[in-house]
């Protein structure tokens, strides 16, 4: 019970890591609010936890930063842990990008976690123990053909992280992002699926020879979340399986 008493919101909560990190931060003992679009059947995938509430919302919409936060703190005027999860992908090549592409990758991946954080912040200085946990990607740090825009969000999402935690730590808040490798989940299995050899290519350019699982990432994300990961701050934790290792 590394998480309990605590409040937490977790968004893309779904499917994939967001659904993992709810489940287990529930597990933990926490309060979660679990945060997706509508039509993605969030009831069911969380029917069997009592301790997490719902909320159908795109992250992008205008104003659903506030009543984000006010869902999650409206039952205890609390709210210890943010998990910026929601995420899309994005792929053209920079010639060929079109403003609406653009526009709308950084808005669900940068502009909405920046909001969500923003009206967080009161509840999170006023945490025993207040936690940003923001999903990047290693397309952070690397790149690939058609991703300027993923990889522009992703990147912007690491300044965004580092920043926050320099300003929020006199208040005890830390704030850390995960740079996810290749993890099975629903934006990948897609893909996947139709062409196995890529996801075997993915597989084998790790150090560990694996795909990730969600739970890879939700494991990450509870020691942040938790009192393990007290001093730890603006840091981004690769949780790849030693994907970036290789120049
Ligand atoms: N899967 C990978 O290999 C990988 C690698 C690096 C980073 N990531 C990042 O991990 C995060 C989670 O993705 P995932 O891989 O679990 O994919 P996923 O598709 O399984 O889950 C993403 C969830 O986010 C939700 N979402 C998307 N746009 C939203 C919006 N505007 N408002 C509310 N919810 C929205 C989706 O409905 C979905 O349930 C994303 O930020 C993604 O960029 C994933």
């Amino acid at each position: 019970m590394r998480l309990s008493g605590r409040v937490a919101v977790v968004t893309g909560a779904a499917s994939g890591i967001g659904h993992a990190c709810a489940q287990l931060f529930a597990n933990a003992g926490a309060r979660v609010l679990a945060v997706d679009l509508p039509g993605r059947n969030l009831g069911s995938v969380h029917k069997m936890q009592g301790t997490i509430s719902l909320l159908e919302i795109d992250v992008s919409a205008e104003g659903a930063a506030a009543k984000i936060i006010e869902a999650a703190t409206k039952s205890h005027g609390q709210l210890d842990i943010v998990m910026n999860n929601a995420g899309m992908a994005s792929n053209a090549l920079a010639e060929e990008m079109t403003r609406e592409v653009w526009d709308r990758t950084l808005a669900v991946n940068l502009t909405a976690p920046f909001l969500i954080c923003q009206q967080a912040i009161p509840f999170l200085k006023k945490s025993r123990a207040g936690r940003i946990i923001n999903v990047a990607s290693v397309m952070a740090d690397g790149t690939d053909y058609g991703l300027s825009a993923y990889c522009a969000s992703k990147a912007g999402v690491a300044g965004l992280t580092r920043t926050l935690a320099l300003e929020l730590g006199k208040f005890n808040v830390t704030a850390n992002y995960l740079l996810p490798g290749a993890i099975r989940t629903g934006m990948t299995r897609p893909l996947w699926e139709a062409r196995p050899d890529i996801a075997d290519i993915w597989a084998k350019k790790s150090a560990l020879r694996r795909l990730g699982e969600p739970q890879d990432l939700a494991r990450a994300a509870l020691f942040l979340a938790s009192d393990d990961g007290a001093f730890v701050t603006g840091h981004g934790l690769n949780v790849d399986g030693g994907l970036m290792l290789r120049v």
